[in-house]
């Protein structure tokens, strides 16, 4: 993935952490020959982790793919849950509650026979379902019920099951019910791509196409702001630009620096998620 390199060495160090807490202390004992105080709070931190930024910038992807870094460097088994809040919290009244404490449970019971012997991730997707039912329903006892249920959830974690990282992601960080906010050990932001990202992703997605520094420069502009204030999204370019420009040259035309700049003309990014009605 490009661009996420601050995120993802971050994320590691946070995430190997909350996961192996003894790592830590045998950090201390090492270069301190004790266990500093500061040791103990960091490890008593909530094990939950934010990621929040626009749409089609990777939270996703990340949050279901970092664990594979940790579990070759430690050449452990990471195990990796997924909730989706958005794809099914929007049935009846409760529902959203019931999921997350179906996940919670689950996790839990597992941490509790498996013990830290096997790191579980476990992502809540869409995380700003909690907010929309909020103001869908206008502070309906749903939405506290949803995000007491999750604050529950993660207490239990850290108290009974070490070796569990909840990491949950949102479009609309402001939206978040601030005792969640509160309670994070880390938040990461998520952008789209500057100038030199879209570059990098452009390069590698048409890898094998002749593309000059001039044809390049064009695309990153075209690609940019351009006028509207945002420019394309890592998704926008990934899937959409992608695919339109190898399906309008299949099946006897080769892919150019000219079509594909046709194609970006026909994709236009995706709004920010405030400005989506
Ligand atoms: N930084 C990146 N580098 C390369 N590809 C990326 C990057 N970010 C996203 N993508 C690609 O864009 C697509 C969408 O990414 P993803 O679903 O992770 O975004 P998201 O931030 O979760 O979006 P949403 O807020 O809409 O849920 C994926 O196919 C992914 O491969
Ligand atoms: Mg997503």
């Amino acid at each position: 993935m490009v661009g996420l390199d601050h995120v993802k060495t971050r994320l590691a160090k946070e995430a190997e952490l909350i996961l192996q807490p003894h790592l830590l202390r045998e950090w201390s004992l090492r270069v301190h020959k004790t266990v500093l105080p500061a040791v103990d709070r960091l490890t008593h931190r909530p094990p939950l982790i934010i990621f929040a930024g626009d749409v089609g910038t990777g939270k996703t992807t990340l949050a279901e793919t970092f664990a594979d870094a940790i579990a070759r460097r430690h050449r452990i088994d990471v195990r990796v849950k997924r909730l989706s809040l958005r794809a099914r919290g929007t049935g009846a009244v409760g529902e959203m509650t019931r999921l997350i404490g179906t996940a919670f449970d689950v996790v839990l019971d597992e941490a509790r026979t498996a013990g830290s012997t096997r790191p579980t991730i476990l992502v809540i997707d869409e995380a700003d379902a909690l907010a929309q039912s909020r103001e869908a329903n206008q502070m309906h006892h749903e939405d506290r019920a949803g995000v007491n249920a999750l604050i529950r959830g993660i207490s239990q974690i850290a108290t009974e099951a070490p070796g569990v990282l909840v990491v949950m992601c949102t479009n609309r960080i402001g939206a978040l019910d601030p005792a969640i906010r509160r309670r994070a050990a880390a938040e990461f932001d998520f952008v789209r791509p500057d100038d030199a990202q879209r570059a990098a992703i452009l390069t590698a997605l048409f890898e094998g196409v002749h593309l000059s520094p001039s044809d390049l420069d064009h695309l990153v502009e075209l690609t940019g702001p351009d006028g509207r204030g945002y420019g394309h999204t890592y998704s926008d370019l990934v899937d959409r630009v992608l695919a339109a420009t190898c399906l309008a040259a299949y099946p006897d035309r080769p892919v150019t620096a000219q079509l594909i700049a046709e194609q970006v003309r026909t994709c236009p990014p995706t709004p920010p998620f405030t400005a989506q009605p």
